[in-house]
């Protein structure tokens, strides 16, 4: 499996990357999450996905200490809250999130979900923080198609990536927004690919994964990545964890297997909205 994608803009995103949503807010556990960030970076995962959302900055910081030295090995992904997508607000908050980053730009740049600002004030930011090297590019998160319609009206366009939900559990996606962005070489950020933890495992799962040898979990992941476009990031902060679901980059799923998953967690038959967690 090709372990990067090329974006429309000539970015080469690394399609497995780490989640970091609830990590840095338990101080006691704040080592081991770093140690894990690392471990991932050492096996691949360099992309990291974080917001300003998460714990009210402490995830930043937290990332900002786990890439300390190691910046130009990292695919560095943020969000902007929705009420602070302003054409003033987006730049502070871009401003914030490098503070806290400990960096001078990040690679991608997300709008987290829609919000109260037009679509045309919050691109308008983006693009300024891009003039102005603080972002390298942008784009958005939990856009349905419809919302990517939208926001390809939008001059400029909506950017070169969408993050939402995906996952066995959760197939919307693959309906009509996977092959949407594929057209236009735009990347879907698989989130939530273990359903935020609450992952059910189905007895095809665990064989699909026994017949290779990884975890339920590896299996997962490289069920996302099927799709081309497809980049996954799951959190892990255990280091065992870490490295099983690295081994997903070197697993290629058969037809078997995914006739095996398909009638475990069956497609949706018609158009659904997108899931939100
Ligand atoms: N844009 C959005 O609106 C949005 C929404 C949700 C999430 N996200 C992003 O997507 C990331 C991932 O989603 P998520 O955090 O919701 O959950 P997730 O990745 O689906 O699941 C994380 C949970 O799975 C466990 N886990 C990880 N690898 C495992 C393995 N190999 N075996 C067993 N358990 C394993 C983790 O445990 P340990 O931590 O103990 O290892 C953690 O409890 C987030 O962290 C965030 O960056 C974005």
């Amino acid at each position: 499996m090709a372990t990067t994608y090329e974006t429309r803009d000539g970015a080469i995103m690394p399609r497995l990357g780490m989640g970091t949503w609830y990590m840095g807010e338990r101080p006691g556990a704040r080592e081991g999450e770093i140690e894990a960030l690392r471990l991932g970076l050492d096996l691949g995962l360099t992309l990291i996905d974080t917001a300003e959302m998460y714990g009210d900055g402490k995830s930043e910081a937290l990332v900002g200490e786990a890439i300390r030295g190691r910046r130009d090995e990292v695919f560095l992904v943020t969000k902007v809250l929705p009420h602070n997508a302003s054409a003033t607000g987006a730049i502070e908050a871009c401003e914030r999130s490098l503070r806290l980053l400990g960096t001078d730009r990040v690679d991608l740049f997300l709008l987290h979900w829609q919000g109260p600002h037009p679509l045309e004030e919050t691109f308008a930011a983006f693009e300024r923080l891009k003039a102005d090297g603080k972002i390298l590019r942008y784009g958005v998160s939990n856009f349905d198609a419809e919302d990517m319609a939208e926001g390809e009206a939008v001059a400029g366009g909506a950017g070169i990536a969408d993050q939402v939900l995906y996952s066995l559990a959760s197939r919307g996606a693959e309906r009509r927004l996977i092959p949407w962005c594929a057209e236009r070489g735009i990347a879907v950020m698989a989130y939530s690919p273990f359903y935020h933890g609450r992952m059910d495992v189905a007895a095809a799962l665990e064989e699909v994964a026994g017949r290779h040898g990884v975890t339920p979990h590896a299996v997962a992941i490289a069920w996302t990545l099927r799709h081309e476009n497809v980049v996954c990031i799951p959190k892990a902060a255990n280091p065992d964890h870490i490295r099983a679901n690295a081994a997903a980059l070197d697993l290629n799923l058969t037809g078997e297997d995914l006739a095996a998953l398909d009638a475990a967690y069956p497609a949706p038959t018609r158009d659904v909205p997108l899931d939100i967690l």
